[in-house]
């Protein structure tokens, strides 16, 4: 469809498409992305949210469309990464830079820290309102989700809910509405909240009840990515209690990597003992899989496997980047298994429970080692192993 476009009576989105994005700060995207911005004209007009610094023109040019950019009188910073402010200076320059901008206390620091100077902050917090004309504007601040200065902006009238990262997706397609794309867009919503927003789940679930208590009417929740939440509203907002919450799962996820296929055949070995149970198992090469890929399958998952061939003492590198990007993630309630061949010292099972241990998953088994190559006797204790995950897994989600 054709942008800009009005999603309600004068309030129009006029961001921008990345259709050749693919990596976005190391998380990987197959169908790019979009910067949305919204332009709502009243008594006053107001930008919220501006683009990525590359497309400056084009958000210029889609306001241009629509009013001559220097009528807009406000701007509403909801989220001050640069994917949403990036372009903020060209705007103000274009609109006159005494204008105010309407920001929580930490978006006016961080908009001064990227920028090094002043604007016309006008800061806002959770129950502020901005009333203009017919138009009410009331801030919510949701700090930490993801950023200290995240907050999401209501517009009452049209009962909108502006949510900054919160709710998007990594998506760029024709269509702008929820009913348009349907189920297929749920994939980009929950690799986006493994990716963007899993480490903060306890937020997550402490801002639904918050916003539960608020009673706002939605009519539409509009992310500053992907597209617009209009049908099916519930549907999302029931995936983020889902995903915050953690609950165990009845999967296993073996992430592992190898150097001559003993590994290999060890995780495969495993993963028949995990399918034996009738538990749900998938195999994630870490040289394959992209770690924006294999945490959204750590998200879903109840036991996290990890293998590993000990190379120069310590895991394989590739591996230990994945655990990394996962601890850092914060996955709750999973249990956890380790193994891996070596040549002559072996550490890698050893550095993978440490691992395990930084992000406390429940290891339920020291590990195996194997030297070399596995024999029939050696894969008979991996298979072993994944019956023994598989059963734990199945108490641990009965519980
Ligand atoms: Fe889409 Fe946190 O930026």
């Amino acid at each position: 469809m054709k942008r800009p476009v009005e999603i309600a009576k004068g309030v129009y989105s006029v961001g921008c498409r990345d259709w050749d994005l693919r990596d976005f700060h190391g998380y990987s995207i197959y169908e790019g992305t979009s910067y949305n911005a919204f332009l709502i004209l009243g008594e006053k007009n107001i930008l919220i949210d501006t683009v990525k610094a590359k497309f400056a023109d084009q958000l210029l040019a889609n306001i241009s469309e629509i009013i001559d950019p220097k009528e807009i009188d406000i701007v509403i910073s909801n989220h001050t990464e640069m994917d949403h402010t990036g372009s903020l200076l060209r705007v103000m320059h274009k609109i006159g830079e005494e204008k105010p901008v309407y920001c929580s206390k930490m978006g006016k620091k961080n908009i001064k820290s990227h920028f090094h100077r002043d604007l016309n902050f006008q800061v806002v917090g959770t129950g502020d309102e901005l009333k203009t004309g017919d138009r009410t504007f009331s801030f919510i601040e949701t700090k930490m989700l993801h950023w200290p200065d995240s907050m999401f902006t209501y517009l009452k009238e049209e009962a909108i809910l502006f949510s900054s990262d919160a709710f998007g997706q990594h998506y760029s397609g024709d269509e702008v509405y929820d009913y348009e794309i349907g189920d297929a867009i749920m994939p980009h919503a929950q690799k986006y909240y493994a990716n963007i927003l899993l480490h903060f789940s306890p937020k997550v679930q402490a801002l639904l009840k918050d916003v539960a208590k608020m009673n706002l009417k939605i009519a539409m929740i509009c992310p500053d990515h992907g597209i617009f939440w209009k049908d099916n509203i519930a549907q999302i907002i029931d995936a983020y209690d889902k995903w915050s919450k953690q609950e165990p799962a009845e999967r296993a996820l073996v992430i592992y990597d190898t150097m001559w296929e003993s590994t290999a055949k060890m995780g495969r070995a495993i993963a028949r003992g995990v399918e034996s149970e009738n538990v749900k198992v998938k195999m994630m090469n870490t040289r394959r899989w992209h770690r924006s890929d294999i945490i959204t399958e750590v998200m879903n998952s109840g036991a996290v496997i990890a293998g590993s061939p000990t190379l120069n003492n310590n895991i394989f590198p590739v591996v230990s980047d994945v655990l990394t990007y996962i601890k850092g993630l914060r996955p709750q309630n999973k249990i956890a298994a380790a193994f891996g061949s070596y040549g002559w010292s072996g550490e890698a099972v050893k550095y993978l429970n440490k691992e395990f241990e930084a992000m406390k998953m429940e290891i339920i088994d020291d590990g195996i080692r194997v030297q070399y190559v596995p024999e029939k006797k050696d894969l008979d204790i991996c298979f072993d192993l994944g019956v023994k995950i598989a059963k734990a897994l199945k108490e641990k989600c009965q519980k």
